[in-house]
């Protein structure tokens, strides 16, 4: 079975291609490299033993998506990453994000209904949800108006590929990510963030290893036990293995639509308090943080209820919070070697 995987040199696309290598699939990746790098791929390879196919181009292109397949007439299924993901940047340049994550599915669906791939799994996020009204929040739960243009260009991911498999020869798996944190055992691969990091864990692990001052704390004053804001924080080998899964679902027809949504958390909620006391009991790094005002477009809490990912998908996330900690620091201390 060959898969394609877009945005495979990514953070999550590069846990993903390692876990299909290791269930023994071939694994050709499409990515343009505007945030990650070439030494990516090199990295998979150490771990997995295997090179994957590497095909570096934008996907907006859509002549270079069209040589692509006619090139490749072998591939069994797609799993979809490549995507603009920075929250910030996306409402200073929402055009630069419509463009980019829609243009590439677009193009992406197109072929697959011209070369008759039928298999698609979909990276999303519960950034779809907004601030839910009921919690844990279930995949049914209504969009609410997006936080930012990034949030909203996953509301119109979604709907295409709904729309698009319902009509197409096409079979999709949405899978809605919380937070993923941490890296692999190996520390060959984890979260490389260009510039300063806008995410949590990245901001902890730079501030410890000595590259930020200190980490700020968006906000104490939030209705929750310790003030700060509540995610669900989930290992990134986990949300890999879930794509293997999802895979497997869609190959094996035991999908019960053309377009079933899975939520990808652990089903627990932790503040940022409880993450920065996680890492600094794991490591035993004091972390120097202050708190500042809340962050705009935070919102307060989100934790999964992941009923129907453990029952219909038969994946569950299985790695704790202090693993995830330990593992995003032993990968930091391996990029400062
Ligand atoms: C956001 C998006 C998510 C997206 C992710 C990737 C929403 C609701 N979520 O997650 O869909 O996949 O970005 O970019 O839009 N924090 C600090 N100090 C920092 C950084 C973060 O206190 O320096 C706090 C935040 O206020 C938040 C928590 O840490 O409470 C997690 O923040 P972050 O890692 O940025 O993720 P989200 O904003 O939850």
């Amino acid at each position: 079975m060959k898969i394609l995987v877009t945005g495979g040199a990514g953070y999550i696309g590069s846990h993903t291609v390692v876990e299909l290598q290791q269930k023994g699939y071939d694994v050709v990746i499409i990515d343009n490299l505007s945030n990650s790098t070439k030494e990516v791929i090199y990295s998979i390879e150490k771990i997995s033993g295997k090179l994957p196919e590497f095909h570096q181009f934008d996907l907006c292109d859509e002549n270079l998506i069209g040589k692509f397949f006619s090139n490749n007439n072998d591939i069994d299924g797609i799993i979809h990453f490549a995507a603009f993901k920075a929250v910030g940047e996306s409402v200073e340049q929402p055009l630069k994000y419509y463009h980019n994550n829609l243009t590439s599915l677009i193009n992406l669906l197109k072929y697959m209904n011209e070369v008759q791939i039928k298999n698609l799994v979909f990276s999303s996020s519960c950034t779809v949800y907004g601030q839910p009204d009921m919690l844990p929040v279930k995949e049914d739960a209504p969009f609410k108006k997006a936080f930012s243009p990034y949030g909203h260009t996953k509301q119109i991911c979604e709907q295409i590929i709904e729309c698009a498999s319902s009509v197409h020869n096409i079979k999709a798996i949405l899978l809605r990510y919380f937070n993923p944190i941490g890296a692999h055992d190996s520390s060959l691969i984890g979260e490389l963030p260009l510039g300063i990091p806008n995410n949590l864990l990245p901001f902890i692990t730079q501030t410890a290893i000595g590259k930020r001052d200190y980490l700020k704390v968006f906000g104490n004053d939030y209705d929750t036990p310790d003030g700060t804001c509540i995610r669900d924080y989930i290992h990134v080998v986990d949300i890999a293995k879930a794509h293997v899964v999802a895979l497997e679902r869609l190959q094996n027809n035991k999908t019960n639509s053309s377009c079933e949504v899975f939520n990808l958390g652990t089903g627990k909620g932790f503040s940022v308090l409880e993450v920065i006391k996680s890492f600094e009991k794991v490591t035993g790094v004091k972390l120097n943080y202050k708190f500042v005002d809340r962050r705009h477009g935070d919102i307060e809490k989100v934790w999964a209820d992941t009923t129907f990912a453990n029952k219909v998908l038969g994946w569950k996330a299985e790695k704790g919070l202090d693993e995830m900690t330990l593992s995003a620091w032993n990968w930091e201390k391996k990029l400062k070697k």
